[in-house]
């Protein structure tokens, strides 16, 4: 079955008669749990609660693939699902291996806290597959590619392969391109994981995150996590985010459509100081991104002048909202020094490109620039 097919239909309730095509959130604290809990699928919604369990299996079959199946586990953020691979396997002593520029929050959690616990981190860029240099006695390599905000890209099986000589357990955040449009496990990763708060559920109203597994053992330290640390999701979320999973193949395929134009169009203006876009062929990492891609994202970055120049971008376009976040259906920029954080110029925009007509897009995008002159 076709990828779009396997989305659009990994939400539907099992065919039985008289049973709605999806499942309603069931909203429960304590499940009526007589005798050996061990028998009995729920029993206290901290550890587990039905709606996610429809979540859990249509982001499973997302993640599954050729000779492979995965179980999947949700979290009430992409932070909480991050911390969850952190949490469960790193203890002191151990070292890990990070991209430099990883998300931001990812990057802070590691350093502030982790490493403060005893974790030996690494940092080192992730364009180049440079991680590869800096494997050795390592017990987690965490890839980001594309990475957010600077759309570096490296080679997953390359690093996976590597990793795993050198004894790593892998983990992916994937959240930039989704599941739909790479596939981590697919191509030698241990972990999936992604803040579905992005593309995955695209509506700009829920925050989500999930970890994508295969290894059972490895699924169970990181749900006995979940449990225990109990930050977890309410089933509204959860019914929310099945509502919208079953539209990503159509969202996706048009936002990356859109987010492609809008990136060949900004590499023809002269205020355009540089774009980077995997999906361009002058893109650095662009043959690692063919290669391991199904579709290049929604997000694209782009550097004007300097800071005067962004913000009068930004605040000329009526089609781009300023606003953080990125996969929506609308369509957003920001600039991103803004935060503080990454190494970036003050000219940065980060932009999310939606789904509206690409023509409206790219008029709206050229009169934006042209006021920046
Ligand atoms: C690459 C990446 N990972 C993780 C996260 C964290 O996700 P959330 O905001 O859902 O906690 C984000 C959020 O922007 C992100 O961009």
């Amino acid at each position: 079955m076709r990828e779009a097919t396997k989305i659009i239909r990994s939400t539907l309730t099992r065919t039985a008669p008289g049973e709605p095509l999806h499942p309603g959130p069931v909203f429960a604290a304590p499940y009526h749990a007589p005798g050996d809990p061990s028998a009995i699928p729920y029993t206290y919604a901290r550890s587990h609660n039905p709606t996610w369990t429809h979540l859990e299996k249509s982001l499973a079959q997302i993640e599954s693939g050729e000779g492979y199946r995965a179980t999947a586990l949700v979290f009430a953020s992409g932070m909480a699902a991050c911390t969850a691979v952190f949490g469960a396997i790193l203890r002191p002593g151990d070292i890990a291996v990070l991209p430099a520029n990883a998300y931001y929050a990812a990057r802070v959690l590691a350093q502030e806290y982790f490493a403060q616990m005893g974790i030996r981190l690494r940092l080192t860029p992730t364009a180049n597959n440079a991680q590869l240099q800096h494997l050795e006695g390592a017990k987690l390599l965490w890839i980001e590619t594309p990475s957010n905000p600077t759309m570096d890209v490296c080679d997953i099986a390359l690093l996976s392969e590597a990793a795993h000589r050198a004894g790593a357990i892998v983990a992916v955040d994937n959240t930039t391109p989704t599941a739909l449009g790479q596939s981590p496990l697919a191509l030698g990763a241990d972990l999936s994981v992604a803040s579905d708060t992005k593309s995955m559920t695209g509506h700009s109203d829920i925050l989500l995150g999930h970890v994508a597994v295969r290894d059972l053992e490895l699924r169970q330290k990181i749900d006995q996590w979940r449990t225990l640390t109990g930050g977890i999701l309410g089933p509204m979320e959860a019914w929310l985010a099945l509502r919208s999973i079953a539209t990503l193949p159509l969202r996706l395929e048009r936002s990356c459509l859109n987010a492609q134009s809008i990136a060949e169009f900004l590499a023809t203006r002269p205020e355009v100081e540089t774009v980077l876009y995997p999906g361009l062929p002058t893109h650095p990492g662009h043959a690692i991104a063919k290669k391991q891609m199904r579709y290049y994202g929604p997000v694209l970055s782009f550097i004007l002048r300097d800071k005067a120049a962004a913000e009068t971008f930004l605040a000329q376009s009526k089609l781009l909202t300023d606003a953080t976040s990125f996969g929506g259906i609308t369509s957003t920029a920001e600039r991103r020094a803004r935060w503080g954080g990454d190494q970036i110029a003050e000219g940065f925009i980060r932009l999310s490109a939606g789904c509206e007509a690409i023509e409206d897009l790219l008029e709206d995008i050229a009169q934006a620039l042209d006021a920046t002159r």
